[in-house]
């Protein structure tokens, strides 16, 4: 059973929301602190403390400044593909922020105004997040691995009054030019009046002078004003962050600025046990909420030393290059992608790089962005000898539903569990007719109405869709589009998406959106996009099409072009690489492809044929292709 000061936490978040949350709300700094809690007024779109007022950049930087500590290092940015450090403390850092926030503001960026940021992980990507944070304005920070139509769909949406970015990131394989990207956006998205502005980079391309008008960064900055932090509502939005849903349109989910504040500070004290001075270093990317929460925000809010990382887990240089970091700044704290920690595997699968490096700081390593299958967690735990705690979130919570919260009274942990849920996540586990299932019974986890502080408001510009999406299917709950089941005991198992949204790597991507960008294609009838399982990356996207009638190509040139067109459209991220042709594609009567049992055939797993098939011939005549070796025949 789980112990008691988690448990206590946990009861109480439920029974006294109000009263758990204003007491986590005192770790911040207010200029007008809240006496309300939950605000229900606009049910069942909740907010949190309704009467607050303050600022995110001023709580991330200038307080710890004002508390003495302006000489101890904010960031450290370790850069492998440049083969550079550079440390900013929080006097340099808060100097760096409140001059970005002049360059916007002379731009005309102010309060409520979005700031679309499209950068590689350089420390000019946080500085930029901070910046529009210090005026009160909204960031959208869009992932670099998304190609130029993604970038414009973000751009449109969130109509910015500025663009900044740079001159590229950098791939192992290749330089990644941002700039004709960031104009073509611009021109798709009937923007190209925006000002951008530039950090230029040496190596590539593409300058700021070859576009009319764009803004050089350090310019800028050398004639800035610094500018003082605008206090916000808690209530007005911090960022919104653009994540895959089951269509092609992806969904700006909106953070306010109070919530998220009181939920990071909670979370980094009692899930991570990170405080002021200890080195915390997540191994992700500032476009992924991930990064958001946890290069960004998570740490510095929280008074301690954030490593911003340029580079992979392997290839930069190797499969030592995690160990090295480690080593090399300290880091009490890792967080990463199982993903990661199978590549490194695959690459070292004796960890006999590890004891060239002085890994004796690291406290614990947590695990995010896709289940921690138990043969990379126990490698893991084995290699590093500190506990490996998964813990499963998602963009829209912005923090862990379930984790094993090291700051309180750690729990035993079980690999394959992400643990219990953690204060405010009301979960549930029900049936397609939202019954409570029984212990170890799957079903959909669900959690009630309202989520804790720092999840999602709403959908940007889009409250209707918000509801739909997410709040329709079980009433007085959010539905979190997972599934997965509890043990007597209480822990939660997460087992995969219920929805077409699939995970490659770490990346949250949609299969709906593939298939638009590859229905498209002339010689296209239909189209199904599956996740299938892949030891690497979790799943990577397999294609199958159907020819129009009379089309005669060459299958491997048609691949070639599609898998070209994802590419284009929706960028490298989206790792397209398999594409079959085939004679039909199964669906119900009522026209719905069989996706679900697509994959399970082609994983190999056990799959029922829907008493709602149209024509079971035509799957049957899809396993080969599905399943190569498979032997055919229903589970
Ligand atoms: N900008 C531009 N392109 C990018 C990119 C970025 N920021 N990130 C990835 N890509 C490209 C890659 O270069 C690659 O292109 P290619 O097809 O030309 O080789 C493609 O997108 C696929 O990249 P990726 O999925 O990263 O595969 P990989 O084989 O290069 O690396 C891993 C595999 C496992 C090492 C890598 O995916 C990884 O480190 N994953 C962890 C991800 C993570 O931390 N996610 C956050 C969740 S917490
Ligand atoms: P993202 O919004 O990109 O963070 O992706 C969220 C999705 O990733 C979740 O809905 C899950 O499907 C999956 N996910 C993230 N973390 C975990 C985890 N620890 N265990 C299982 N699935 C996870």
């Amino acid at each position: 059973m789980v112990t008691n000061s988690y448990r206590a936490a946990y009861d109480r978040s439920l029974a006294d929301p109000d009263g758990f949350w204003l007491e986590a709300a005192e770790r911040v700094s207010w200029s007008q602190a809240p006496h309300q809690a939950v605000d229900s007024t606009r049910a069942p779109l909740y907010g949190w403390y309704p009467d607050g007022v303050l600022n995110t950049a001023f709580n991330a930087l200038d307080r710890h400044v004002l508390a003495g500590r302006g000489d101890q290092d904010a960031l450290i940015y370790d850069s492998a593909v440049m083969g550079s450090q550079r440390r900013y403390s929080y006097a340099e850092l808060t100097d760096l922020v409140a001059r970005f926030a002049g360059v916007l503001r002379a731009r005309g960026v102010g309060k409520g105004d979005r700031v679309v940021i499209y950068m590689p992980m350089i420390p000019e990507a946080a500085i930029a997040m901070l910046a529009a944070a210090r005026l009160g304005a909204v960031h959208s920070v869009v992932f670099g691995g998304f190609a130029p139509k993604e970038l414009a769909a973000r751009i449109k949406d969130a109509s910015p009054v500025a663009v900044v970015t740079a001159s590229g990131g950098i791939e192992p394989s290749r330089r990644v030019e941002y700039l004709p990207a960031v104009a073509e956006a611009l021109a798709l998205a009937g923007a190209e009046g925006t000002p951008v502005l530039v950090k230029e980079r040496d190596g590539f391309d593409a300058r700021r002078t070859d576009f009319a008008g764009w803004l050089d960064w350090d310019d800028e900055m050398a004639r800035a004003e610094p500018a003082a932090p605008v206090g916000v509502a808690a209530t007005d939005p911090l960022y919104i962050l653009y994540t895959s849903g089951t269509t092609g349109s992806p969904k700006g989910v909106v953070r306010d600025n109070g919530g998220h504040a009181v939920a990071l500070s909670w979370t980094m004290e009692n899930i991570y046990g990170v405080g002021p001075g200890d080195v915390m270093w997540t191994a992700s990317d500032v476009g992924w909420v991930v990064g958001h929460s946890y290069i960004v925000y998570g740490p510095l809010i929280a008074g301690a030393t954030t490593v911003l990382y340029e580079g992979k887990p392997v290839g930069t240089p190797d499969a030592g290059a995690f160990w090295r970091v480690i080593g090399d700044h300290k880091v009490d704290v890792l967080f990463t992608a199982p993903t990661a920690l199978r590549a490194i595997r695959k690459a070292d699968p004796d960890a006999a790089l590890l004891p060239g490096y002085d890994t004796s700081s690291l406290k614990t390593l947590f695990v995010a962005g896709e289940r921690l299958d138990t043969d990379t967690y126990y490698w893991a735990a084995e290699a590093l000898g500190v506990p490996v705690v998964d813990h499963w979130w998602q963009t829209e919570t912005g923090w862990a539903i379930c984790a094993n919260p090291r700051g309180l009274d750690a729990l035993p942990i079980k690999p394959g569990s992400p643990t219990v849920p953690m204060p405010g996540f009301n979960l549930s586990i029900v049936d397609a007719g939202g019954e409570v299932v029984e212990a170890g019974v799957e079903g959909n986890i669900v959690l009630g109405l309202p989520l804790p502080p720092g999840t999602l408001t709403t959908l940007w510009g889009d409250d209707d869709r918000y509801v739909s999406s997410y709040l329709l299917a079980f009433e007085g709950c959010y539905t979190t589009g997972d599934s997965g089941y509890r043990d007597e005991a209480g822990y939660v198992f997460v087992m995969g998406r219920t929805d077409d949204v699939i995970n490659v790597a770490g990346h949250r991507l949609s299969t709906g959106s593939m298939e638009q960008v590859i229905g498209q294609h002339p010689a296209v009838a239909e189209c199904a996009v599956i996740g299938v399982a892949d030891p690497l990356k979790g799943q990577r996207a397999s294609g199958y099409v159907v020819l129009k009638a009379g089309v005669d190509v060459p299958e491997d040139a048609l691949a070639r072009e599609l898998i070209a067109l994802v590419r284009r459209d929706i960028g490298a991220v989206a790792d397209f690489k398999h594409v079959a042709v085939v004679e039909a594609l199964p669906k119900t009567r009522s026209g719905k492809i069989l996706r679900k049992t697509m994959r399970q055939i082609a994983d190999g797993d056990d799959y029922v044929v829907p008493s709602t098939i149209e024509d079971a011939d035509v799957l049957d005549r899809l396993i080969g292709t599905l399943r190569p070796a498979a032997a055919g025949g229903a589970g």
